[in-house]
Parts: C-alpha cells; sequence; structure tokens
C-alpha cells in the first residue's frame, strides 16, 4: 500500500501546478473596449423561453431524441433587421520578432469558439506553451482577438434573438470592415494584409464571412473545425444543457435561462481534450474560466452560408486528429478525406490545405506540443499570404 500512497502524494504537485489566469498583460499587447451600433438579421425564436433546469433537460431531448426534428429552421420566425448597441473587449498585440515599425504588419483575426471567450488565444501566461498570440507575434503577426458577445468581457445580451450566428457574423464582419481601412482605432494600424483564424464556432464565423464577402480576407486558418455535422450531437447530448445560472452561481448567478453550460471538468474534457495529452492544471483553469452559449447560438448554426466559391485565397483547415465535436473523435477521412465536402464547398482556394495535428481534441490550444501546430499556421500563412 504504501508505496501506491507515496507515489500519489508525490504526483499531487504535478497536478496543482497552477496555470495563471487571467493572463497577464503582454508588453506588446494593447486591451479596448469597443462601443458599437450593430444592425444584423435575427431570426426570433418561436419557442417560450427555458424556465428551468427541468425544462432545459426537455429542450435538449427534444433537439436530440428520436423524434428530434433535423430542421431546427422550424423553431425560427422569419429574420428581422435588428439594431444593438454592443460593449466589445478586444485585444491587439504587435509583432515581437521580425517586426519592421516603418512596414505594416500582416494582422490575424482572431475568433474564439464555444465556451471560452478570447483568452483561449493567449491561455496561460504570455510564456505558456499555450499561447497561441505569443507564437503568431513572435513570427512577426499583428494579432487582434475579441470577446464574442456574451462572454468574457463583451456585453451580455439576450440568449435567445440577440446572440445568434448571423450577428455574430454581422459583428465580425464589421470589425473586419473597419481593420482593413485601419478606421477601428486610432490605436491599430492598417494591416499589409489580414487573414482570419477561427477555432470552432469562431471557424463557423470565419468561414461564412468568406461565403458571403470573399473581398474581405487574405486568407483563412479553420481550427477545431470540419464541415461534418453528424458527431455535433454528441457534444450537445455532454453539455446536459446545465443552466450556466446554477453550474456557475458566482459568475453567471444572473445569466438568463438562455445561457446554457456543460456539467462539469469531465464533461470538458470529453469534448475538449485528448487524453492523457494535456495537464490537469489546463483543464481545471478552462473549466474555472469557461463561458457559457446560447440557445440562439445553437439554433441558427445553419442559417449562414458554408460554400464559398468566390474566395480565391488560401485556406488551412487544421485540427486535431482526435476532435470529439467535428469528428467523433477521428478525423482520419473526415477532414479531408472521402468524408469531406470542404474541397466542394472551397473549390477555387489557393491554396487549400488540410492537417491533422497528432493527439489532440478539439480545444487545439491547451493540449502538449500546441506549439507544433502553431508553427504549421503560421508558416502556411508566411508561405502562401
Ligand atoms: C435587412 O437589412 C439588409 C441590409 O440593409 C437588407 O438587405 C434586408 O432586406 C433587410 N432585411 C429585412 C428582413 O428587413
Ligand atoms: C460525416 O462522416 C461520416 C463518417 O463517420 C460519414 O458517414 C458522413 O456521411 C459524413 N457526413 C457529412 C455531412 O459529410
Ligand atoms: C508536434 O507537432 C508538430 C506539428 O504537427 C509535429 O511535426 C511534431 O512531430 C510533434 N511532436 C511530437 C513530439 O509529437
Amino acid at each position: 500500500m504504501l508505496p501506491i500512497i507515496l507515489s500519489s502524494l508525490l504526483s499531487l504537485p504535478l497536478l496543482t501546478t497552477a496555470i495563471p489566469h487571467p493572463n497577464p498583460q503582454s508588453p506588446n499587447c494593447i486591451p479596448l473596449t469597443l462601443s458599437i451600433s450593430l444592425t444584423a438579421p435575427s431570426y426570433p425564436l418561436l419557442l417560450p423561453a427555458i424556465k428551468n433546469g427541468y425544462d432545459a433537460t426537455s429542450l435538449l431531448l427534444a433537439f436530440t431524441g428520436r423524434d428530434a426534428s433535423s430542421d431546427p429552421s422550424a423553431l425560427l420566425g422569419p429574420p428581422t433587421n435588428i439594431t444593438v448597441p454592443l460593449s466589445i473587449s478586444a485585444l491587439y498585440c504587435t509583432p515581437t520578432t521580425h517586426y519592421n515599425p516603418q512596414k505594416a504588419p500582416k494582422l490575424q483575426l482572431l475568433t474564439h469558439g464555444l465556451g471560452f471567450d478570447k483568452t483561449y488565444w493567449n491561455f496561460g501566461a504570455p510564456k505558456t506553451t499555450y499561447n497561441y498570440i505569443a507564437a503568431a507575434t513572435a513570427a512577426g503577426y499583428a494579432t487582434f482577438s475579441y470577446d464574442r458577445i456574451g462572454t468574457g468581457l463583451s456585453s451580455v445580451e439576450d440568449p435567445y434573438n440577440v446572440v445568434q450566428t448571423p450577428v455574430e457574423l454581422a459583428l465580425l464582419t464589421h470589425f473586419t470592415e473597419q481593420l482593413k481601412a485601419g478606421t477601428l482605432s486610432h490605436l491599430i494600424p492598417k494591416p499589409s494584409k489580414l487573414v482570419h483564424v477561427g477555432h470552432s464556432f469562431g471557424s463557423i464565423l470565419s468561414n461564412a464571412l468568406i461565403a458571403t464577402r470573399p473581398e474581405l480576407s487574405d486568407g483563412v486558418v479553420l481550427t477545431g473545425f470540419s464541415h461534418n455535422t453528424t458527431f455535433e450531437i454528441l457534444f450537445q447530448i455532454s453539455t446536459g444543457f446545465h443552466l450556466a445560472s446554477e453550474n456557475q452561481p458566482a459568475r453567471f448567478g444572473k445569466r438568463s435561462s438562455g445561457y446554457l453550460t456543460w456539467g462539469d471538468k469531465y464533461a470538458n474534457q470529453y469534448s475538449f481534450l485528448k487524453y492523457p495529452n494535456f495537464e490537469p492544471a489546463v483543464l481545471e483553469d478552462a473549466e474555472a474560466n469557461k463561458f457559457p452559449f446560447t440557445v440562439g447560438e445553437f439554433i441558427t448554426f445553419g442559417k449562414v452560408p458554408y460554400a464559398a466559391p468566390e474566395f480565391k485565397k488560401p485556406i488551412l483547415m487544421i485540427d486535431g486528429d482526435s476532435d470529439l465535436i467535428f469528428c467523433g473523435a477521428d478525423c482520419t477521412g473526415i477532414l479531408d478525406g472521402p468524408y469531406s465536402v470542404s474541397p466542394q464547398l472551397f473549390a477555387n482556394a489557393e491554396p487549400l490545405a488540410f492537417y491533422l495535428q497528432p493527439d489532440t481534441g478539439h480545444g487545439m490550444n491547451l493540449h502538449g506540443n500546441a506549439t507544433g501546430w502553431f508553427a504549421v499556421v503560421n508558416d502556411f500563412l508566411d508561405k502562401h499570404v
């Protein structure tokens, strides 16, 4: 018995290594709070607001059971244009090396996925190996990351009729237009090139951007994403549609019942992480600092287009080989291969490249060797943009 107890005691310090959060500010980054009056199409939800946890569970069953409609648009009324005042928190970072202040840098516009805020992109401290922004700025790029509506330090809006996919696409389009023109903030110079990098739901939005406004992007990197929606149901079921207000009352107690999350760190691991290629402290941190998703986002995924035949610039689709949500935990043949429709949807991308990162789940940044795939992305952009 004793050696077993001893060795488990000895391994304790490893388990409790703290991942600093929120991120200590990097000197090359400027936090911004942006006030925007956004006009966008919204699809009125025809279902009543969720009353309580029982009601949320019942809704999950309605979405996933035998009699679930495969077409959620039955739950939506015809779109109307809404105008909402938003406060969006963003972070602009300048290159740390390969930087010529006389020459405008290329800019990566980073959009995070469900369950996170913008700190997904600089997870942990500036020097951790999970920090995408540190890798991109060291490779000579500027970055612009932002908290999507209802996450991080951005304003919390109606989770039924405002926090919807088309509204978030309108926000990304707005930022892209303004950044490209150099008019978003006097602190952000007009970039020489602008590329979009998304994670998961952020990839859905980046994909929809080049499908609707192909002229606005010089290149796209879609991470934690495929065009196969067969396995999203596993994610939905694993969340159990917990009310965020009940799950983390200290952080989300005042949120509407339309803000949902999963139950605990093991549900988080199931959807986001490939065991054992992550530090337990990273999972603890991701769970403690997670952000909820909304009913409106879920129901409107299909209300933005994916086919981007007019887009003729570079696209890299890169995913963990074990992504649960977009591949059912095995991406072989799904990202690129017999089960992939991506080559048809991106018929004129030049080039269109695919990459599977080994031993990695959906939350790609949070795994061991994340710097390995960060380098794949920056090499691709160096070569093609
Ligand atoms: C919403 O606004 C857009 C852009 O002005 C317009 O093209 C569209 O017809 C409007 N939609 C509705 C339902 O009013
Ligand atoms: C998703 O991948 C599975 C393979 O597991 C395949 O059977 C299915 O047709 C694919 N779906 C789509 C929409 O590509
Ligand atoms: C880390 O990732 C890179 C990029 O995918 C890969 O080339 C390398 O083999 C990986 N290293 C390990 C130890 O898995």
